[in-house]
Order: structure tokens, then C-alpha cells, then sequence
């Protein structure tokens, strides 16, 4: 209680990163136990469709192949999720010719996912098809022992979303014969008993991108620190005027963050002229 006044004066404001830390800091708004206003910088357009799709999508993928070395055509890749972070898993995925299976909980992610082009199903039935699994939820025990158990021999698992939470490593290890083999310095094996069917874990189930490879590429995370950089300052400037509450990034930060990206890419567009502008907010 102390630390939590301590905080309340020290502290005028906070910003947050990631979609799962954006979840906690609604709950704690919810519960009326959040001490100061944050502005959510994973809900800008800027940061969520490119660092979530595109950095984690590409560098998710780079850390299975370095810890692997293995070619992803002709696989048969799971996506488990497909809000930002399984969009771009999947869409690199197969255009790397795998084939891809989503698993979602979200009816509307998943009629997204089918008629973006891949198969759904339920984990269960994408549990036997699977060589590759990735992980993208945020969620805890989304492969768990009544998948390993129908897996193939030889299956990878990778988690590109929350922490080692969302591969179920306990379970994994309870049905495993004695300790996992180390592979390499990312990549441990463990044979199961069932059929002594070996499953290669990558990174522990940490975030494979980030354990296994160089996390994103900076062209993404310049756009993801603008943000966070711009939210820091707007709050700096405006906190005794700010609820108590998780706030969006205020929609000129994000405007502007798109377009001094697009100016370090040297990329000129269109502006709606006067015309478009009045018919636009004409009734
Ligand atoms: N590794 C990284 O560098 C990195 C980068 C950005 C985000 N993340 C993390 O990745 C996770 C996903 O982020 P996001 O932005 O894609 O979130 P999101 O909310 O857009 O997507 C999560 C998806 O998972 C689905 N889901 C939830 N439970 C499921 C289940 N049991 N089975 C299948 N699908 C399920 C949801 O319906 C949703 O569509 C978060 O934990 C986020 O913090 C990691």
C-alpha cells in the first residue's frame, strides 16, 4: 500500500508497449486499482500493424529457421491465433510455401483467416497435422498434453505471442522421458513416451523472436518508439487534465508517426483536396 502511494505521487503517467500489458491495464482499470493515466501505444495503427505483424511475423519466422535450419515449404505451419501477430505469421508463412492451419477462439478472426486464404480447425485436429506450431495468442496453455500426445514425430513448438506460458512446458516435460536433450543453444528435444514421439522445443517457449533471433527489424521498432516517445510527451504535457484510465494514442500522434515514416521513406501521397474535404463531412 506504502509502494502503491509512493508511486501515485512519483509517477504522473505511463505508456504501454504490447497487447498483453494493455490487457492487464485494462483489468487493473476495471478493478479501480490503475494509480495513473496510460496511454495504450500498442493500439496505435502505427505500432500494431507493423511491429506486431510485420516485425513479429518476419522475425518469428527468422528465429525458427536459425534455431532449425529448416526449409518451410511444403510444411504444414499452425498458427494458433490470428489477431495481429498470427496475421503476420501465416501471411509469411505461406508465402514461403507452407502450408497454413489457423486455430482461433474468435469467430469473426477466424471467417478472417478462411477467406484470407488458410485452413481453420479446432487445435485438436490441427495437433495431428502439424510439423511446425507457433504460438500467437497472449493466452496460457493453448498447446497442451492432449495435443503433444497427437502430434507427429519430430513436431517443432514455437511461441511468438506472451511469455512461456501459452506452450504448456510443464505438461510437456510430464510426459517427456527424462531430461530434454539440448539440440543447440534455442532448441531442446524431448521424447515423449507415447510412441516415443520427439518434440523440439524452441527457446524454452519464450518468444522465439526475441530468444532466438534479433527481435524486429529497427525500420519497425523507430515506428513503435515514435509513438511511445510522442505518448510520453503528450502526457508530460497534459497529465493533470488526464482520468485515471488507459487512454488511446491520441489520433494526431499516430497520423504523424505514418507520415514522418512515410517522409524517411522518401514516399509522397495524395492529400483530399477542399472538395473532398466538404463532401466528406456534408450530411
Ligand atoms: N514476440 C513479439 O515480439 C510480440 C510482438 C507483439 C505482440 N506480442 C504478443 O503476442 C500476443 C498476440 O498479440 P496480438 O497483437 O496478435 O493480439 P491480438 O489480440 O490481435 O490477437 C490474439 C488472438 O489470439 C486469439 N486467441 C485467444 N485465445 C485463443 C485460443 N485459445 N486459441 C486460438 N486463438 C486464441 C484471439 O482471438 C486473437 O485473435 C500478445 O501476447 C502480445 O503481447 C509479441
Amino acid at each position: 500500500m506504502a509502494h502503491q502511494q509512493t508511486a501515485k505521487k512519483e509517477i504522473v503517467g505511463g505508456t504501454e508497449e504490447t497487447t498483453s500489458g494493455v490487457q492487464r491495464l485494462v483489468a487493473l482499470e476495471r478493478a479501480r486499482r490503475l494509480l495513473y493515466p496510460v496511454v495504450a501505444v500498442n493500439n496505435a495503427r502505427t505500432k500494431y500493424l507493423f511491429d506486431n505483424r510485420h516485425g513479429t511475423g518476419q522475425s518469428t519466422l527468422d528465429g525458427i529457421i536459425r534455431s532449425t535450419g529448416i526449409l518451410l515449404a511444403g510444411k504444414n505451419i499452425v498458427a494458433c491465433g490470428y489477431g495481429w501477430v498470427g496475421k503476420g505469421v501465416a501471411t509469411r508463412a505461406k508465402g514461403m510455401g507452407a502450408r497454413v492451419i489457423v486455430t482461433e477462439v474468435d469467430p469473426i478472426k477466424a471467417i478472417e483467416a478462411k477467406m484470407d486464404g488458410f485452413e481453420v480447425m479446432p487445435m485438436l485436429d490441427a495437433a495431428a497435422l502439424g510439423d511446425i506450431f507457433i504460438t500467437c495468442t497472449g493466452q496460457t496453455c493453448i498447446i497442451r498434453k492432449e495435443h503433444f500426445l497427437k502430434m507427429k514425430d519430430g513436431v517443432i513448438l514455437a511461441n511468438a505471442g506472451h511469455f512461456d506460458v501459452e506452450i504448456d512446458t510443464k505438461s510437456l516435460y510430464s510426459i517427456s522421458q527424462g531430461k530434454p536433450a539440448r539440440i543447440n543453444a534455442n532448441t531442446e528435444r524431448f521424447d515423449v513416451v507415447n510412441g516415443k514421439k520427439k518434440k523440439k522445443l524452441l527457446s524454452k517457449g519464450r518468444v522465439v523472436n526475441l530468444v532466438a533471433a534479433e527481435g524486429h527489424p529497427p525500420e519497425v521498432m523507430a515506428l513503435s518508439f515514435a509513438n511511445q516517445l510522442l505518448s510520453i510527451l503528450y502526457i508530460a504535457r497534459n497529465y493533470d487534465r488526464m482520468d485515471v484510465k488507459v487512454h488511446s494514442v491520441p489520433e494526431q500522434i499516430d497520423q504523424d508517426v505514418g507520415s514522418y515514416a512515410l517522409d524517411s521513406m522518401g514516399i509522397k501521397i495524395d492529400q483530399m483536396t477542399v472538395e473532398q474535404e466538404r463532401y466528406q463531412h456534408s450530411s
